[in-house]
């Protein structure tokens, strides 16, 4: 099979309420998301009295675990409007003073030194058909820091996906999916195919998507261009024992970086 083509801008359509089922073993267990919650609070030593931004934060799943522990002013921005639809209604279900707001990463529709700490969690960069991308949304947190603030950064771990992950897997998925990957490693990126099938509707989505690989001296080498400091890249083991396969997040590096 040929390495698909993929669109530049594949991650506007792809995240809706089938990737929250596709993706349902990270994105959908309440137990996986208080794990990284838990990283993410010990990497930054959060107070609950913090301003803390949920960059490309989906549905929200880290905000309102945030928010359900006490931390009050948690605002998730990502670009998905079925995400932070799902977000916002949770949020207001469970009584959860959590914002969402549209946007993109790369030019946040908010003023300068809003917030003391920024969280990227779950791959949410390299999405973009350059570099470039990755570093507007770094200079966005940038901005968006008050001096003294930190960001939190998680991205797969490159050499994880290089030598264990499956070059082909199927798993089933809530309401009768089954969703087939295949993938392909170039120099930069990890590239995949991905089938949803449903048991009644039949073919439910065929896309292609990318995600660049960081090497953690590139991690270090865009941050500090930024501004930077205090940078810490390290691998991350899981915060639970997880037995079932998460992909590329199966392994992750945790970034951590003071401005
Ligand atoms: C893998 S999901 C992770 C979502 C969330 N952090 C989580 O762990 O559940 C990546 C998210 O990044 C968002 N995203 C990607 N690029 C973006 C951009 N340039 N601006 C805003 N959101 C973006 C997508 O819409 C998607 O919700």
């Amino acid at each position: 099979m040929q390495v698909p083509s993929v669109s530049p801008d594949w991650w506007r359509e792809l995240f809706d309420e089938v990737y929250l089922k596709t993706d349902f073993r990270s994105v959908l267990d309440g137990d996986v998301t208080r794990g990284e919650v838990d990283g993410l609070i010990q990497a930054l030593e959060l107070q609950p009295q913090e301003a803390i931004l949920d960059l490309c934060g989906g549905h929200g799943r880290h905000a309102l675990e945030l928010a359900r522990r006490g931390y009050g002013r948690v605002l998730v921005v990502d670009f998905s409007l079925p995400l932070l639809d799902i977000g916002r209604a949770q949020a207001k279900k469970e009584g959860l003073a959590v914002t969402f707001l549209r946007g993109d990463a790369r030019a946040v529709p908010l003023a300068r030194e809003s917030f003391t700490a920024v969280a990227l969690l779950a791959n949410s960069i390299g999405y973009g058909a350059t570099c470039q991308d990755d570093l507007e949304i770094l200079r966005e947190v940038w901005r968006l820091l008050k001096a003294g603030g930190r960001l939190f950064l998680e991205v797969a771990d490159p050499e994880f996906v290089r030598t264990h992950l499956a070059r082909q897997s199927w798993h089933e998925a809530p309401e009768g999916l089954v969703v087939c990957r295949r993938r392909w490693l170039t120099e930069e990126h990890l590239i995949c195919r991905e089938l949803v099938l449903c048991r009644s509707r039949g073919l439910v989505r065929d896309r292609a998507y990318q995600m660049r690989l960081y090497q953690p001296e590139e991690l270090r080498t865009y941050l500090k261009e930024v501004g930077f400091s205090a940078i810490r890249v390290a691998p991350q083991n899981e915060p639970d024992s997880q037995p079932q396969e998460r992909g590329s997040l199966s392994r992750r590096l945790a970034v951590t970086a003071w401005k």
